[in-house]
């Protein structure tokens, strides 16, 4: 069977750039491959090396770590984090010596506590024991880029998306497809990553996201990550005596009747509000800061004048926020007055 462009392409990329070092892989023994994926599973590389080491000293085959007390297999993995993983790493190994060899089909090995199916399609393609593909974190960005796949990569009709293609694409031989995972993985690692560098990338060409430009769109964030952002600009302005200009918001609309800073959709607003009001349009910024609402984030970018100029007083009021006046503040309003004008006169 031939091989698709993206496939010989990334197998080109990765007889040069791909990891064919790393611990596990010499030699890639199914039980070496099985630990260090799982270790794998939420940490990197660089970090799981050493424990990898360790773990293989104490333990240095199934049998060994199937016999070992529990507590010593948490002591090794302290550090790592996640340690549900230490203990079905332990309870697969017992299950494993009680049936009499490893396990190699891709079925059996989905069967272990602490083994997903990417997990077991690592173990059984990475170990040459057979052909599987995978899903990793980051092989789902590099698919998801590649065919510009909408929706979050964590929902079950993307996954099956994913997965589908993920089959198409792998190998069906061996070396060959133990070569394509890696590849896959150390794409997704070092060029694929959250800020991609498209233009050292060998699947550029099979890459829908890189020829609309929008690899930045993909993969798609959780839903609930995903309101829209609004930016507007807020403008603590204070007189010598350190009150601050308050406005009362239209009942209607967000924040209805509390009382909030002067604020604008635009800069320019601002400045032309700033020169009519006080005269001045220069300001201090403040510490931009995110406030969520039900709907969408609001990134505030607030900004500071003192002013002896006078405002008309009948668009709002000079607030003392160390007067303990009990009027509604806008949360935002709030925590801007706490933090830069709340003066403590004790
Ligand atoms: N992450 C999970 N498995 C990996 C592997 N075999 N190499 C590099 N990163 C990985």
């Amino acid at each position: 069977m031939s091989l698709n462009a993206f496939s010989k392409n990334l197998l080109t990329w990765f007889a040069d750039y791909g990891r064919k070092t790393l611990p596990w892989q010499q030699p890639a023994t199914p039980y070496r491959v099985w630990l260090s994926e799982v270790m794998l599973q939420q940490t990197q590389v660089n970090t799981v090396i050493p424990y990898f080491e360790r773990f293989m000293q104490r333990f240095p085959d199934v049998d060994s770590l199937a016999v070992a007390p529990i507590d010593e297999v948490l002591h090794l993995w302290t550090g790592l984090g996640y340690y549900a993983r230490a203990r079905n790493l332990h309870r697969a190994a017992m299950l494993i010596v009680e049936s009499g060899e490893f396990p190699n089909t891709l079925e059996d090995l989905y069967a272990l506590p602490g083994v997903g199916r990417s997990t077991a399609g690592a173990i059984l393609s990475l170990s040459g024991q057979g052909i599987a593909p995978i899903l990793d974190g980051n092989v789902k960005r590099v698919l998801a880029r590649v065919y510009c796949i909408e929706g979050w990569t964590g929902n079950p009709r993307v996954q099956q998306l994913l997965w589908a293609h993920a089959e198409q694409l792998t190998p069906t031989r061996q070396p060959q497809v133990a070569h394509y995972n890696q590849a896959m993985m150390d794409l997704g690692a070092t060029v694929c990553k959250r800020q991609p560098d498209c233009l050292i990338c060998p699947v550029q060409a099979q890459c829908l996201a890189y020829q609309r430009g929008t690899t930045g769109d993909y993969p798609q964030r959780k839903p609930s990550q995903n309101k829209p952002v609004k930016r507007w600009q807020m403008l603590l302005l204070k007189n010598p005596q350190g009150h601050v200009w308050l406005q009362q918001r239209p009942a209607k609309g967000i924040w209805g009747g509390l009382w909030s800073l002067p604020q604008f959709e635009q800069p320019a607003d601002m400045h032309a509000w700033l020169q009519t009001m006080t005269q001045s349009i220069a300001v201090e910024p403040l510490p931009e800061f995110r406030h969520t609402f039900t709907h969408f984030h609001l990134d505030i970018e607030a900004y500071e004048q003192t002013t002896s100029a006078l405002v008309p007083s009948t668009l709002g009021v000079w607030y003392d926020p160390n007067a303990n006046t009990k009027i509604g503040l806008a949360a935002p309003v709030k925590q801007l007055i706490a933090e830069h004008a709340h003066y403590c006169t004790g």
